[in-house]
């Protein structure tokens, strides 16, 4: 998570400068780690929205959008741990100090036993030690009902589920009990689940918007037919062939609370429940960016659009990005260096091994009405 972190530094937090203070609204459609959304809605005084394909990227950015004031995360967390401790017992987790094939089976035989929507059949065993994967259950089942503790306290389970899960980056496919990998599965393993959930709670709990927002779930082209002059709207839209829902499937399902049947090695629910993106097409990526821009065009909206600058696995590339825009916007582009996922798809189409991160330059383009 966070690909857009490092250019907040980098050219996109100065452009954001530039134009943030001349617009009603922020509007961050495609907001997966909610970096930009928090940035924004934490120094500007104007309501931020996010949106995404995602329920954990919604729930990443309502934590702090929604809210306008800080909470206390050591009262939140000690009355959150008193609901869930009893359900957390309840489990009877299996536990061992050294993590060994034979025990990875037993985790695995012992989850088997419980309904096959938890959390704890699903990901025990697999993603996440049977410890790690009954607190989550847990945790998730006793989150605050009110605004604004719900929110916080759901994206601290994200956060600390994220960094948790045995899985090399994204949880495509978890570390498998292997001569190899097991040492990387006894780590993540051994991370203390409750540890990590209070220190994303100590990070959320001061940083909040200035004027509070809404995040939601939403396709990026259905949000933008709503929007209205004087919205800012940020664009960050996928580049990959592969979907993101094939990397983010756990963090979905524990927002969700629960998940369908998984099967696989990867614990994957059918494909059909996964969101899927036009943009991750790459028959129809290049019409859904260009539907996008002429409905932002018609709203008479600014927009801030960053991209790869260089054609991409799903056939979109930042040169026709920019054509397009410029035909209905007055545009202006920079382009500054920056560190990319390629989410194991090939960089470029038809181009040799597959890299996990890249080094490449990134366009941002400022499109004003015309
Ligand atoms: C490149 S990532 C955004 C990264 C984000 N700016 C950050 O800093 O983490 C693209 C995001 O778009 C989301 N997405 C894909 N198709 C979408 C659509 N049609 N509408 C809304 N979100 C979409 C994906 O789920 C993913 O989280």
């Amino acid at each position: 998570m966070g690909s857009k972190r490092a250019m907040l530094g980098n050219g996109l937090g100065d452009v954001l400068e530039d134009m943030v203070g001349r617009h009603r609204r922020f509007v961050d459609l495609f907001t997966g780690s909610a970096s930009v959304a928090w940035h924004v809605a934490q120094r500007y005084p104007i309501a931020t929205f996010a949106f995404d394909l995602q329920r954990y990227s919604a729930v990443l950015a309502a934590a702090v959008v929604q809210r306008n004031n800080p909470v206390n995360p050591v009262r939140l967390w000690n009355d959150w741990v008193r609901r869930a401790t009893p359900k957390f017992e309840a489990f009877c987790a299996p536990d061992a100090t050294v993590v060994n094939a034979a025990f990875v089976i037993k985790a695995r035989k012992w989850a088997c036993q419980f309904d096959q929507t938890s959390l704890v059949h699903a990901y025990a065993g697999h993603y996440y030690s049977p410890v790690q994967a009954c607190w989550i259950q847990a945790l998730r089942d006793t989150v605050p009902t009110k605004s604004p503790n719900r929110e916080v306290c759901l994206a601290a389970l994200v956060m600390a589920a994220s960094k948790c899960a045995a899985s090399p980056g994204h949880t495509a496919q978890p570390f498998q009990p292997t001569d190899t990998a097991i040492k990387y599965l006894e780590i993540s393993w051994h991370r203390n689940f409750c540890a990590d959930v209070q220190a994303a709670l100590a990070q959320l709990a001061p940083i909040h918007a200035r004027v509070s927002g809404k995040s939601d779930v939403g396709d990026a082209n259905e949000i933008a037919s709503q929007l209205q002059p004087g919205d800012l709207v940020f664009i960050d839209p996928p580049y990959s062939a592969v979907q993101y829902s094939r990397f983010y499937h756990v963090l979905e399902a524990i927002a969700v609370g629960a998940t369908s049947p998984v099967f696989g090695v990867g614990r994957y629910p059918p494909l059909h429940e996964r969101p899927s993106s036009k943009y991750s097409q790459k028959t129809t990526a290049k019409l859904a960016i260009q539907d996008l821009l002429v409905t932002l065009a018609a709203r008479e909206v600014s927009a801030i659009i960053t991209f790869p600058d260089h054609e991409c696995s799903n056939g979109v590339d930042a040169d026709m990005i920019k054509n397009y825009a410029s035909e209905i916007f007055e545009a202006r582009t920079q382009i500054v260096s920056s560190v990319f996922s390629t989410l194991g798809g090939p960089a470029l189409s038809g181009q040799g091994p597959r890299l996990a991160r890249l080094n490449a330059d990134e366009m941002i383009l400022c499109l004003e009405p015309r």
